[in-house]
């Protein structure tokens, strides 16, 4: 993996239980249950990306770390609720067994509501912080906005209810294309944005980076759902053939092996002309790229 990814993701996890609420004992259940997972692993991918375009944008690092942590409890709740029996069904996540198997499924749903509200909680704590600082103030309050839509009802949460609703039936390719663009591609898009606008960027760098950001959005999705077919399971993580048992509606499901990779070079190509502006200031972008494309190798 790349220096730099690295060194944010180092930076990510060493902070990353900083901002849990202090938890006294009769909470510890639950304080246990969010720690279990979001200690279990993970590629950290999109608070990596909201750090790097923090960094890019010319932010503070440092600075962007409550709102980093922010995205990785959504991204980590929205997991433990994906793998629920009522959802997924799925036994095994970042190599361990899922929340629900260990806690039980009051638990695992209480853990992923706490990991949601810390995120906010965090948020606005460090906002408070600000008032003296308007133009710094007026960013933090943009990009815990940006996290809000990605991760709700026109994002994140309205995708896995079209996931769902495809299951077992021949789903249209316009309500794949909608299904990949909110469950996955919103919280990568609103990593990304928010990262920007913490580091105070300019329109023009924040439509570049949020077209290259929805490229490769889409393609993570298409990569994982080819990884379900192709991938191996230790490697991931988590159980291979999922898809096909729970009768999932997919991309290589709906366009062949094939069609698929020809729509990922395609979305590469277009996310690499998008930051092309940047040349070397944006090599950390192009890398993702890479990384992203090397997850099938
Ligand atoms: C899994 O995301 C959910 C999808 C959107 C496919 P990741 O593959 O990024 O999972 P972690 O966070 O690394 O465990
Ligand atoms: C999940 O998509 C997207 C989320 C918002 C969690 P999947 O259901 O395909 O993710 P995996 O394969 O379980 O990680
Ligand atoms: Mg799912
Ligand atoms: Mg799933
Ligand atoms: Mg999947």
């Amino acid at each position: 993996m790349n220096d730099k990814y690295l060194e944010y993701k180092e930076l990510l996890e060493k902070h990353l239980l900083d901002f849990l609420p202090d938890i006294d004992h009769k909470s510890i259940t639950l304080y246990e249950s969010m720690k279990y997972s979001l200690t279990a692993g993970g590629k950290r991918l999109r608070p990596v990306l909201l750090l790097a375009s923090c960094d890019f944008a010319g932010g503070s690092v440092t600075d962007a770390l409550p709102y980093a942590c922010a995205m990785e409890y959504i991204q980590t709740y929205s997991l433990i609720h994906d793998d629920l029996p009522a959802m997924d069904n799925d036994d095994l996540r970042r190599g361990v067994p899922t929340n629900h198997k260990v806690f039980g499924d009051a638990i695992a749903i209480l853990a992923g509501d706490g990991l949601l509200n810390t995120a906010f909680e965090c948020m606005n704590k460090d906002m408070l912080m600000y008032f003296d600082e308007p133009e710094k103030l007026k960013n933090r309050v943009k990009a815990s906005y940006e996290i809000a839509k990605g991760a709700g009802c026109r994002g994140m949460v309205a995708g896995q209810v079209a996931d769902i609703e495809a299951e077992g039936k021949q789903c249209s390719k316009e309500m794949l294309e909608y299904m990949f663009i909110n469950k996955t591609s919103a919280l990568i898009v609103a990593s990304v944005r928010a990262g920007l606008m913490l580091g105070g960027a300019d329109d023009r760098m924040l439509d570049d980076l949020t077209k290259y950001a929805e490229c490769i959005g889409l393609a993570f999705q298409i990569e994982d759902d080819l990884l379900d077919v192709l991938g191996d399971a230790k490697e991931l993580g988590k159980k291979t053939g999922m898809d096909a048992e729970r009768a999932k509606s997919t991309y290589p499901g709906l366009y062949g092996i094939e069609k698929s990779h020809e729509r990922l070079s395609e979305l590469y190509e277009a996310a690499a002309n998008y930051i092309a502006p940047y040349y070397d200031n944006a090599e950390f972008f192009a890398a993702i790229i890479e990384i992203l494309k090397n997850r099938r190798k």
